[in-house]
């Protein structure tokens, strides 16, 4: 099929060589020329596992990059609307670019369109749509609205694509979801899955992806509302592992117990130092606005971002309480991306915390393995001092500090080399947000190991037994 895909941010790049690589011909439109003529060129924007193959595989050829909205609209029979949707002051999404695009969109439109949204967005945004294109003067036989959430992570967004553990259609018309069934026919039939270039398959794959058709406004709440459980399920988790520090329980072994449960499941039960990225935070403000809007006070949403929050504050004192006093210490910081995989910093509760810790007068050196020119770029303009160091290692950042911190759970920092660290560590003190490792082997290495929700760990009160287990493990 020929499909437009309206913005070429996350959703809409990586939606947009996922379509062209189950067989359609698509045209990315973007009003950015930098970033068209970069595209064009065969970069590719952001960190994304398999993204640069899919774009080698067709760019230029089914995937091409537009400015043009007007001619992109008329070549295609559907136009996928993926731009931006931030909060505004108030926590609601802020769909002026959604409406902009959608009043251009009307004026295109010369012959029988369907106009999907993709990026997130509050329910009653596909009526609105509607309404938008219909005020322009568009025939209301000429076109319909229906919705497309999308599901993926960043760092895994192209298999999260390709191996949906659900498609969701939300259409109200018939003719809008036999377009949008065509569309997802490679995945739903299972044949995308037999061919040999296929992009290989993750672990848990449901194959083939299971379809799930619901009216338009089922499918803006099944985005919202799966986005919200997840980030509940953390603050859930993070708040569990508050109890066990206070009671000396260790939350992996809660996590385990509870999470074997099939009815609750083991993922997104990560603690840590809370959730961040440019969709939890945003879609779960936005969520409650739009509850409050219909007349619901969906006060469970504030105590899970009153969680996120409290969260990193909990981080930060525990810092403190492992160092005593901030001013003038040096630390080292692993990770400044919200999550392991990505350059992304929207949101970051790595960034928060380093942002914080300097304010709190230490000196910082930072490593992260992708993020280092994006965190570069937020945080130099307001360090005119030079108290942040960005280095080109693990180790040059562990040099010589007073702790290391491990802020994002990239999974290189979960490997690395203890004799190593310990020589150019200060103090062999570790404080992890994340939890990557085990108390009692970094005990046992010789490390002194702050975690969430579980017990700090001493190289002195470690049994012997754990010493010699943990010393036949390296
Ligand atoms: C999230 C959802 O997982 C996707 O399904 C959704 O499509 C996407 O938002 C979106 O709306 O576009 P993403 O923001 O890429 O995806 O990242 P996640 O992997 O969900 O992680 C979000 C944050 O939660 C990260 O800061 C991560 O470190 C944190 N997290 C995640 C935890 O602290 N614990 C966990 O167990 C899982």
């Amino acid at each position: 099929m020929r499909i437009a895909v309206v913005g070429s941010g996350y959703v809409g790049l990586v939606a947009g060589a996922c379509f062209a690589d189950m067989g359609h011909e698509v045209i990315l439109v973007d009003n950015d020329h930098r970033k068209l003529v970069a595209l064009r060129n065969g970069k590719v924007p952001i960190h994304e596992k398999f993204l640069p193959e899919l774009m080698a595989r067709h760019r230029g050829q089914r995937l091409t990059f537009s400015d043009d909205l007007h001619e992109a609209v008329r070549q295609s029979s559907v136009i996928f609307v993926a731009v931006g949707t931030p909060p505004t002051e108030s926590g609601e999404a802020d769909l002026s670019y959604v409406e902009s695009v959608a009043r251009e969109i009307s004026g295109a439109i010369d012959s029988y369109k369907i106009v999907v949204e993709k990026s997130t967005v509050p329910v009653y945004t596909s009526e609105w749509v509607r309404k938008i294109i219909l005020r322009n003067g568009t025939d209301a036989e000429l076109f319909d609205v229906a919705s497309n959430p999308e599901f993926l992570r960043e760092g895994t967004a192209v298999t999260d694509f390709l191996f949906a553990d659900r498609i969701v259609i939300g259409c109200d018309s018939e003719r809008a979801a036999e377009a949008l069934r065509e569309i997802y026919q490679p995945l739903t039939s299972g044949s995308y899955y037999q061919r040999a270039d296929a992009i290989p398959q993750p672990d848990r794959a449901v194959i083939p992806a299971p379809i799930i058709v619901t009216s338009s406004k089922s499918a803006e709440l099944i985005k919202h509302a799966s986005n919200a459980f997840l980030a509940m399920k953390i603050s859930f988790i993070n708040a569990v592992a508050s109890v066990c520090e206070s009671v000396g329980a260790n939350v992996h072994q809660v996590v385990h117990g509870v999470g074997t449960d099939s009815r609750i499941g083991p993922r997104f039960l990560n603690p840590g130092i809370g959730y961040g990225g440019s969709c939890f935070p945003k879609d779960v403000m936005a969520f409650r606005a739009v509850a409050k809007e219909s007349g619901y006070e969906f006060r469970l949403l504030d105590e899970v971002m009153r969680i996120n929050e409290e969260q990193r504050q909990r981080f930060l004192r525990k810092v403190r309480s492992a160092l005593w006093t901030l001013r003038g210490k040096h630390l080292g910081v692993l990770g400044l991306a919200f999550k392991g995989g990505t350059d992304d910093i929207r949101e970051s509760p790595a960034l928060f915390i380093v942002q914080a810790l300097l304010q709190e007068g230490c000196s910082i050196t930072v490593y992260d393995p992708a993020a280092m020119e994006r965190a570069e770029e937020a945080l130099r303009p307001r360090q005119t001092n030079a108290n942040i160091k960005f280095a080109n290692s693990v180790y040059e950042a562990a040099h010589g500090v007073d702790a290391l911190l491990i802020l994002t759970e990239w999974e290189e920092f979960a490997n690395l080399d203890f004799n190593r660290l310990r020589g150019e560590l200060k103090y062999p003190i570790v404080i992890d947000g994340r939890n990557l490792y085990d108390p009692d082997v970094m005990a046992a290495q010789g490390f002194t190991y702050y975690s969430v929700g579980r017990a700090a760990s001493h190289p002195d009160g470690v049994p012997a037994a754990a010493l010699r287990n943990a010393n036949n493990k390296k």
